[in-house]
């Protein structure tokens, strides 16, 4: 092609067209579905960069499935991700964060419809009033149901068999980084055009970092074998470069993103208070343990891999030890050692 014709610029929306053909089967749709998220993303991203201004912060004096106050933004955001999916025409059905049951859409244009989508539409809500970065997370399935109403079923699949996967950061610029399984790529929203464009293209996590993610307040009621790595990463050792540093924001997203591009690891272990852990295994664990992986990174729950599980509920709890590879290995090593299942 001549030069004066290649384009400087990729938007989301040429990029999912382009990497269609990737795609085993459906290749429409799933771009379609895409293009919906990145345009929920884009209206969500309008209010959240507003908050400060309109009446949208604070608590909506209600509760979520899992007795979580929501935050007005909580209910915006998933407002309007279910409402780009049921307009879309391309997904089914709906597990959300913010709702106990399975959301089944019976709008016209989707009754072919042939995908599911989990997603936690504001992650990090305790950070929305304080103005540090949160986020949303998606994960794509086929339904397997055949047709028909939607089953549970159709949700509870293992994290190998997603088809797509993303996140979206809401920070000092928004990104969305997503996954079909052909590595990671993100995207940086240009406000003045309004269109994710592509800055992070293949995206691989380092293999070993010097940042260690872990809410450190908790330490007393941590397993021991989680307390062990905490000391092995205070400790002076010029060769592996410690101590680490520890960095810990408060939003899964966040702490991610940040330990994707730099190395490092995240780990949200089971806790005295949550005995099977804090995060949700199908809109937060398995959607970024699809995206490590796809870098070159590992997700575990301490003793396995974390898209391996069989998930029996919607909301269902894990412990979660996510990042560099070498980094959560050691990790589930300590586990081995001090922490037997
Ligand atoms: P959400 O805002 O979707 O409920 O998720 C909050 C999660 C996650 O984003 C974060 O890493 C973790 O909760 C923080 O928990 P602690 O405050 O217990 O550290
Ligand atoms: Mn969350
Ligand atoms: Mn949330």
């Amino acid at each position: 092609m001549n030069s004066i014709y290649k384009r400087s610029v990729v938007t989301l929306g040429q990029f999912i067209i382009e990497r269609q053909a990737d795609f085993p089967y459906a290749k429409g749709e799933l771009s379609r579905l895409l293009r919906d998220i990145g345009i929920a993303a884009k209206i969500v991203n309008r209010e959240v960069n507003k908050a400060g201004l309109a009446d949208i912060l604070g608590d909506i004096g209600s509760s979520n499935v899992q007795g979580e106050e929501q935050k007005k933004l909580d209910v915006f955001a998933n407002e309007q991700f279910i409402s780009a999916l049921s307009s879309g025409g391309e997904c089914c059905a709906i597990a959300s964060e913010e709702n106990e049951e399975m959301i089944q859409i019976s709008s016209d244009v989707s009754k072919n419809a042939r995908y599911v989508v989990c997603i936690d539409p504001l992650d990090g809500s305790s950070n929305i009033d304080v103005n540090v970065s949160i986020g949303t997370i998606f994960s794509i399935y086929r339904r397997v149901s055949l047709s028909g109403t939607i089953q549970l079923s159709d949700f509870l699949q293992k994290g190998t068999e997603q088809v797509a996967a993303g996140y979206v950061i809401f920070g000092s610029s928004t990104m969305l980084v997503y996954t079909t399984g052909r590595g990671v790529n993100g995207f940086t929203l240009d406000p003045s055009i309004g269109e994710f464009c592509l800055s992070h293209p293949d995206m691989k996590v380092p293999k070993t970092g010097t940042i260690y993610s872990i809410n450190e307040g908790n330490y007393v009621h941590f397993p021991e074998g989680v307390k062990q790595y905490i000391k092995y990463c205070q400790v002076e050792e010029a060769a592996t470069k410690r101590p680490y540093s520890s960095r810990y924001i408060g939003s899964l997203v966040a702490d991610f993103h940040r330990n994707l591009l730099k190395g490092g690891i995240y780990i949200y272990p089971a806790t005295a208070k949550s005995p099977k852990g804090k995060l949700r295994l199908l809109y937060e664990c398995n959607p970024l343990a699809w995206i490590v992986e796809q870098a070159g990174g590992k997700a575990s729950d301490g003793y396995g891999r974390i898209l391996d599980i069989q998930p029996n509920s919607l909301h269902q709890r894990t412990p979660f030890y996510i990042g560099s590879s070498e980094m959560v290995k050691l990790a589930e090593e300590y586990m081995a050692r001090f922490s037997q299942k």
